[in-house]
């Protein structure tokens, strides 16, 4: 997949604030997890911004991250690179999660932003290869973004000012059936009254809501509850 080489080079100043709500929500739904002795997965990792939350909130934790895209994997790479810390303890995988060397246990994974990239065969084998390795004591955190097929009109995602440059990001959607939709997301950048770049880009995603999330898991062995805006998943046994 090299879906985000136009997103790549704008992600995290459209993301890094508008995404922050949900990051804490991970942060949180993490907090308190034992994994000291295995990892945890960051399944697509991106540019890294939710990878350095994990690690700020699991300290002793190792992370194994996995970005597939060779446009959002040279921002990871950075971001790991440049922090003694996450580069003492984080590994970057960069295949698709579902051909990865993944640690045979791990004490949990997150997918923030990334589980719309899965088709509905491919989660059901995300959800078998992940409580096949989960500790009886680990957690599974993911993002629900898009629960519904519905056209969204354009919508102004963020804005940011980098030196002298205002930055844009729009996005608007159409639905291709009951379960993808057609994304169109737009980048400007203007210095002043001058507009000096816009690129454009398209995704074709995928929707699924909290409650399928939670029937598809459930077949899988796992099972757990809806928080905000996460689904936060165990394996069903210790599920209380
Ligand atoms: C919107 S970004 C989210 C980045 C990051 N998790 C965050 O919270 O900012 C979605 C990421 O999922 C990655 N991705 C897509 N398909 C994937 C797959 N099969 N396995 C792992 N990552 C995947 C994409 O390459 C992209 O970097």
């Amino acid at each position: 997949m090299t879906g985000y080489a136009v997103t790549a080079q704008f992600y995290d100043p459209m993301t890094e604030a508008s995404h922050a709500h949900v990051r804490a929500q991970i942060t949180d739904a993490l907090n308190g997890l034992d994994a000291r002795s295995h990892p945890i997965v960051d399944i697509g990792a991106g540019t890294g911004l939710t990878t350095r939350a994990i690690a700020a909130v699991l300290p002793e934790t190792e992370i194994v991250a996995v970005e597939p895209d060779p446009f959002m994997r040279p921002a990871l790479m950075t971001r790991i690179w440049s922090d003694p810390d996450l580069r003492r303890r984080v590994s970057i995988l960069p295949m698709p999660v579902l051909d990865a060397p993944l640690p045979p246990v791990i004490a949990g994974a997150v997918a923030s932003a990334s589980l719309v990239h899965f088709s509905p065969a491919d989660r059901a084998r995300l959800w078998t290869l992940l409580e096949e390795r989960l500790l009886p004591a680990g957690r599974i955190v993911v993002e629900i973004q898009c629960p519904l097929s519905r056209e969204i009109p354009e919508t102004l995602l963020a804005t940011e000012r980098i030196g002298g440059v205002h930055y844009e990001g729009w996005a608007s959607a159409v639905p291709v059936d009951e379960q993808r939709l057609h994304w169109h997301l737009t980048y400007v950048a203007r210095c002043g009254d001058v507009e000096i770049d816009r690129r454009s880009t398209d995704h074709v995603c995928w929707v699924i809501s909290s409650r399928d999330v939670l029937t598809e898991a459930r077949a899988s062995g796992l099972d757990g509850a809806v928080t905000g805006d996460l689904v936060v998943l165990g394996k069903a046994a210790s599920t209380t």
